[in-house]
C-alpha cells in the first residue's frame, strides 16, 4: 500500500531529499511543478500543483528556466508543447498514461476519414501526435466548453468514453462520436463501492471524476475535474465526502479541509505511473537534468495549435495552487 505511515529512518532520508532538492532548485532555477494524483511527499515540495488545465497554464506563465514535472509524459509533453524556452524534465521517464497509449495517429487520421464533416477534440491524456492530429485538445475541467464552443455538430471525442458520454449528456444538441479508451485507474470504481460507502456514511456527498463509468456518475452529486474537486470541497458546507477518483486525492484535500472527512469507494484506486515519481528521482532529475521531454518541431507546431485553440476557449481560469515552498 503506498502513503502508509513513515518511519523515523524514512522521515529522516525524506527531509535530507527535500533539502537536496530546495538546493538543486534555486541553483537551476527550476520550478517543481505537480499533479493532484502524486505522493505525498512530493506534493509537499510542489511551488504549483493542481489538475491537468492549471498546469499546462501554469507551465504557460513560468519565468523559471527549467520545470521539473511530477505527472505523467503527456503532461509534460503539454509543457514542452507550450515552452519552447524552457527545459521540461519528467523524473521518471517510464511515467506514462494507458489511456493516452489506447490511441494512435494513425487511428484517428481513419476515423477522420469516416466522418468528415466531424471536429475532434482530443482529451490532453494524449501523445503529442495525437494532439497534432486533432482540431482542440480539452481537459477534464472544460471539455464540455470547448465542445460546445464548436460549430460542428458532429464530435470525434478521444481517447475517453466515459468523459465522452459525459460531455454527451451535457450537450444533446451535438453528436459525439465515442473512441473506446478508458483510464484503467478509474474503471475499478463500482456502483457497489459507491453504493456501500454511502450506506456507512449516508451525509457524505459523492463527488467523481468524469473518467469514472456512467454508472457512477449517476451517483454522484458533483462531477468535476481533480482541481475542481477542491473548490467544491471548500465552499460546501457539508462535512463529508466520498472521492471517486485516484487515491492521491485524499491527502491535500485533508490537509486544506481539516475539519472535513474524505472516503474512498474502493482502496484500490492507485495510478501506477503517477506514483512512479519519488524524491530521490526528483532529486536525481535536478542534479543530472533528466529527463528531457522534447516534440519534433513539426508535431510540436500542431498539437501546440490543439492546446492554443482550447487555452483560447478557457481564458485565463486556473485552478493551480501556488506554494511558497
Ligand atoms: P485532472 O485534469 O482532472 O487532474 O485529471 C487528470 C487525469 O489524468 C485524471 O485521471
Ligand atoms: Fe492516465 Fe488514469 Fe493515471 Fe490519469 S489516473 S494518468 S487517466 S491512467
Amino acid at each position: 500500500m503506498l502513503n502508509q505511515p513513515k518511519d523515523l529512518d524514512e522521515i529522516k532520508y525524506n527531509e535530507a531529499l527535500k533539502k537536496k532538492i530546495v538546493k538543486l532548485k534555486k541553483s537551476r532555477n527550476a520550478v517543481i511543478i505537480v499533479h493532484n494524483y502524486q505522493r505525498d511527499e512530493i506534493q509537499d515540495i510542489a511551488d504549483i500543483s493542481g489538475d491537468s488545465l492549471a498546469l499546462s497554464q501554469a507551465a504557460v506563465r513560468t519565468d523559471a528556466d527549467v520545470i521539473v514535472f511530477c505527472g505523467v509524459r503527456f503532461m509534460a509533453e503539454s509543457a514542452s508543447i507550450l515552452n519552447t524556452d524552457k527545459k521540461v524534465l519528467l523524473p521518471v521517464m517510464e511515467a506514462g498514461c494507458p489511456m493516452a497509449d489506447m490511441i494512435t495517429p494513425e487511428k484517428l487520421k481513419t476515423k477522420r476519414l469516416q466522418h468528415p464533416d466531424a471536429a475532434v477534440v482530443c482529451y490532453v491524456n494524449s501523445s503529442a501526435e495525437v494532439k497534432a492530429e486533432s482540431d482542440i485538445a480539452c481537459t477534464s475541467s472544460n471539455a464540455i466548453e470547448v465542445v460546445r464552443s464548436l460549430k460542428e455538430k458532429n464530435i470525434i471525442f478521444v481517447p475517453d468514453k466515459n468523459l465522452g458520454r459525459y460531455v454527451q449528456s451535457q450537450l444533446p444538441e451535438k453528436n459525439i462520436i465515442l473512441w473506446e479508451g478508458f483510464c484503467p485507474t478509474h474503471i475499478r470504481v463500482q456502483e457497489e463501492d459507491v453504493a456501500r460507502t454511502k450506506s456507512l456514511h449516508p451525509e457524505a456527498e459523492v463527488i467523481a471524476h468524469p473518467e469514472c463509468s456512467p454508472e457512477v456518475l449517476a451517483l454522484a452529486d458533483h462531477i468535476c475535474s481533480t482541481g475542481g474537486m477542491f473548490t467544491y470541497v471548500k465552499k460546501s458546507r457539508t462535512k463529508e465526502f466520498i472521492i471517486a477518483t485516484e487515491s492521491g486525492m485524499l491527502y491535500k484535500l485533508q490537509k486544506e479541509n481539516p475539519d472535513k472527512n474524505f472516503y474512498l469507494p474502493t482502496q484500490n484506486l492507485v495510478c501506477a505511473n503517477m506514483k512512479l515519481i519519488t524524491l530521490g528521482w526528483v532529486a536525481h532529475s535536478l542534479e543530472k537534468m533528466v529527463y528531457e521531454i522534447k516534440v519534433s518541431d513539426e508535431v510540436r507546431e500542431k498539437a501546440k495549435r490543439s492546446l492554443d485553440r482550447m487555452l483560447a476557449v478557457t481564458g485565463e481560469k486556473s485552478g493551480a495552487i501556488i506554494s511558497g515552498y
